[in-house]
């Protein structure tokens, strides 16, 4: 088992990451707070892992709650049957939350935990690859409103993160990819080492190695944990972590959500803001070329779809991250070496939303 530490002083917490620990009691019974426990799961995922989560927890009050699977269920109103659950069920300010889940149960699981009562403590286990190295780490939690994605929430850091890297085995493979996507970034934002290992070893990330898998992990979450810690509540370093993102928020708009998944726009945005970087002059055509190789190697897209140029701006100039009217996008000076600038010369971004649309 692997162990990484996100230090926020009084509010540090492990990851643990490794296979076959979802049902190890040792490692869950020292997070919990009292014995009262309420396990906030889908109906996708509890069938799969929710005995095993039960039986680690013999001897606590343990109640489930089950949401309905899917990013459109990522409200208030599902947010709701939590609370209900909770209140139903006499749940004390001591209680403990367990989020058995992708991002989205992790993501509301901790926002019920960040309010309940003011605020309750809460434990991850996160079951998508993507929830393992990105959403389980680093307290943001939240709910989408018809207005905005993930523009209600809060900063609630859970006790601990249990990564459990065999539950990936039954995770489809398209998400599966989706995470790949994330634990690329980490290698593009931070680490030129991590980027050249994850270029030899996709085949066995790929094939679910746990090894492998563990150490992508590891990584990934060693990366965000640093970055965390520097910056929790995103002033600065930690929107490197948007590699991408800005670019693939507006392609995720334009398409309508649910139809590219996340990771999968994200992957095209980070050629996208390679290729920008390449357009003004900080990267060399080799880092591009080495990003279009990986990605396609790890089944995910290298352009975006065909988006005429005036709405890509208009979709990207919505995004959560424009400050005073500005787009500001994380671009590469090398791989490993983030930068977040808001003077990119349009007529460099119009060129590369042209040249970086599929069948251009
Ligand atoms: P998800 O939670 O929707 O999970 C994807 C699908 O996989 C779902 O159908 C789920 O039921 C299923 N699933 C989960 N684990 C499984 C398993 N082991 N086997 C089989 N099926 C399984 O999607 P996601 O990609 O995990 O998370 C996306 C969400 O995360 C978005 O809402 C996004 O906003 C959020 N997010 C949050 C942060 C953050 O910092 N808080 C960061 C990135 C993304
Ligand atoms: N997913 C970006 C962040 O956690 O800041």
């Amino acid at each position: 088992m692997q162990k990484v530490e996100v230090d926020l002083g009084d509010r540090r917490y492990p990851i643990y990451i490794g296979p076959d620990l979802l049902g190890d009691q040792n490692l869950l019974s020292p997070h919990l707070r009292s014995r009262q426990v309420c396990v906030v799961t889908n109906t996708t995922v509890a069938p799969l892992y929710l005995e095993r989560i039960k039986a680690a927890l013999s001897g606590c009050q343990v109640d489930v709650v089950a949401l309905p699977d899917g990013e459109q269920y990522k409200t208030l109103e599902t947010a709701n049957r939590i609370y209900d659950a909770l209140l139903t069920a006499k749940h004390h300010r001591t209680t403990t939350l367990i989020a058995l889940g992708g991002g989205v149960v992790g993501d509301m699981c901790g926002f019920a935990a960040a309010t309940y009562q003011r605020g309750v403590n809460f434990i991850q286990i996160p079951t998508t690859l993507l929830a393992q190295v990105d959403s389980s780490v680093g307290g943001k939690t939240g709910v989408n409103h018809p207005l905005g994605k993930n523009m209600i929430g809060a900063f609630h850091q859970p006790q601990a993160v249990i990564a459990d890297t065999a539950v990936l085995r039954t995770l489809p493979d398209r998400e599966f990819a989706a995470g790949i996507a994330e634990v690329i970034k980490y290698g593009l934002i931070a680490d030129a080492d991590f980027f050249r290992w994850l270029e030899e070893n996709m085949a066995a990330l790929l094939a679910k190695d746990d090894a492998a898998l563990s150490l992508a992990i590891e990584r990934s979450c060693a990366i965000k944990a640093d970055i965390v810690a520097q910056d929790e509540k995103e002033t600065g370093v930690r929107a490197w972590l948007n590699l991408g993102h800005t670019f693939g928020h507006a392609i995720e708009a334009a398409q309508g959500y649910g139809k590219w998944l996340h990771g999968e726009a994200v992957a095209a945005g980070m050629a996208m803001a390679l290729d920008l970087s390449k357009r003004i002059g900080w990267l060399d055509a080799e880092a591009p070329e080495r990003l279009a190789d990986l990605l396609g190697r790890a089944n995910l897209p290298v352009y975006a779809p065909a988006i005429a140029v005036e709405q890509f701006i208009s979709l990207m100039s919505a995004d959560k991250k424009v400050l005073d009217g500005k787009i500001r996008l994380v671009l590469l000076k090398a791989i490993g070496s983030a930068v977040i600038t808001d003077e990119v010369p349009r007529a460099d971004l119009v060129a590369t939303l042209e040249a970086m649309q599929a069948g251009t």
